[in-house]
């Protein structure tokens, strides 16, 4: 596998030897970082926040959810509340007040408004559900000025990015965390569970995926009808790889104790889009005279240095069902997705499956037993309102998150170097170690107990 060049200059002086041409650079900066935390710094605890004051970036389709749950928490108060669009944040003003709430204060006047709500000194979380390119501007923002960040998937989609968010929260030691819901998931945490008791034995293999038909969500007048197309006129690759990576690292234990070690990725055609613009957009359109660049399918196989193999895809310009797939291997069982089911030698019938539902009575996450989740109805099915509660849970008690930067880096930076793989004929390529070295004395993410 080759060794790719420690920086940027030198690596486009060797891509440009090899005849690569332009293809972004993901140099493995791990080497070269400063500052490497001590693993007390890598499961960070900040002093506990009784009352967790709020700052909402983003009210859009995914940030509802979370304003909707994070007013059924304790311990909560929302103060602040930014959009680009100020109808979106006094209609939140409005909801918030008929609640009997004190009203958050507006911060509506343009796409860097969220500086001066960073800037509020009476705030601890400053929360966001932007468009992917305002994640990192936020949350450093949020960092800068003391607060804690959370941020919606994925936490960045550049290497250089990743870097500065793993920087400034051990600079201003915050909370940077990323929000990957599927965490939370039934089934996601049911694997969990199984693998930390060690009913699947060791654990070998992992296939997980975004698998979702978005072709009339891209070409939306609205949401992420706005911003999220852009993207594959641009770029090539795993676009939004943490959903399915992130409960399988997790499993795996990465960044603690295990790391993620290379990839390779290929993209296929790209056809959906364009079919969707020719069949669905009037002639004198001028989305018409978009050209996208991203392949249909993406599939990426990624290798961990405790010799595990992960298969990742991306597929969302396709007709198909939703499927995120969940494949947790080991040696001595599996755990499937969509549909769900579970295999364990000894457990269940030789070569026969069981029902995903036969393993959740028996051996549901303790998450998933309180009726306070399952009682939740919106927000994906529960997931959603059960990391928002973790996260202020964390918050309020002073614990370190069970999502930290290290995880959003090292789960998110998937996506800049599969494009760089797949611009580069599936070329294998380093994965950072945003810790340098400190995932081996760091234990693997337990049972969290509700
Ligand atoms: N975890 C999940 O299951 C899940 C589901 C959907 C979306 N998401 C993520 O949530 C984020 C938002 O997605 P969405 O579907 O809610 O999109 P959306 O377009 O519905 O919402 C984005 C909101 O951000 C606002 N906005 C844009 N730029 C802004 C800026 N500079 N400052 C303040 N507000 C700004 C928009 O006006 C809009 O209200 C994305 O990162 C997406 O990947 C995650």
């Amino acid at each position: 596998m080759p060794h790719l060049p420690l920086n940027r200059r030198d690596f486009l002086a060797a891509s440009a030897a090899a005849g690569l041409g332009a293809a972004i650079p993901p140099p493995d900066q791990s080497a070269t970082r400063q500052l490497p935390p001590t693993v007390s710094e890598l499961l960070f605890r900040a002093p506990p926040i009784p009352l967790v004051r709020i700052g909402f970036v983003g009210l859009g389709g995914q940030g509802s959810v979370h304003v909707e749950n994070l007013l059924t928490l304790e311990g909560v108060e929302i103060t602040g509340l930014c959009d680009i669009v100020p109808e979106k944040v006094a209609a939140w003003q409005r909801k918030i007040r008929e609640l009997g709430r004190p009203e958050p204060a507006g911060y509506d006047r343009g796409p860097r408004d969220f500086e001066r709500l960073c800037a509020e000194p009476e705030l601890d979380l400053v929360f966001n559900a932007t468009p992917w390119e305002w994640h990192v501007p936020i949350s450093l923002a949020a960092m800068r000025n003391g607060k804690h960040a959370a941020t919606e998937i994925p936490l960045a989609y550049t290497v250089d990015e990743c870097w500065d968010l793993v920087e400034a929260a051990e600079k201003h030691r915050k909370h940077c965390v990323m929000m990957e819901n599927c965490c939370y998931d039934r089934l996601e945490l049911l694997g969990l569970h199984l693998a930390r008791q060690g009913l699947l034995g060791e654990l070998l293999h992992g296939e997980c995926g975004y698998d979702h038909d978005l072709r009339e969500i891209k070409f939306s007048r609205q949401g992420e009808g706005l911003w999220r197309r852009a993207h594959a006129t641009r770029r090539n690759g795993n676009l939004y790889p943490t959903h399915g990576l992130g409960p399988i690292a997790q499993a795996m234990g990465i960044n603690r104790g295990n790391q993620f070690d290379y990839l390779v990725s290929m993209g296929g055609n790209s056809r959906g889009l364009q079919l969707w613009q020719a069949e669905h957009l009037a002639a004198d359109d001028p989305r018409r005279r978009e050209r996208y660049v991203l392949g249909d399918v993406n599939v990426s196989l990624i290798r961990t240095v405790a010799g595990q193999t992960i298969f990742l895809s991306h597929d969302t310009n396709l007709p198909r069902p939703y499927s995120r797939k969940y494949v947790l291997q080991g040696t001595r069982g599996l755990v499937e997705g969509y549909p769900r089911r579970v295999y364990v030698e000894g457990r269940s019938q030789p070569h026969r499956w069981d029902s995903g539902d036969s393993w959740f009575e028996r051996y549901d996450h303790p998450l998933w037993k309180s009726e306070k989740v399952r009682s939740v109805a919106g927000g994906h099915g529960g997931m959603d309102w059960l990391e928002d509660w973790r996260l202020i849970t964390c918050l309020r008690e002073g614990l370190p998150t069970d999502q930290n930067v290290y995880d959003g880096a090292a789960w998110s930076v998937i996506g800049p170097l599969t494009e760089w793989s797949v611009a580069n004929r599936s070329r294998p390529v380093r994965i950072p170690d945003f810790t340098r070295g400190r995932w081996k004395e760091t234990k693997p993410l337990g049972i969290i107990e509700a």
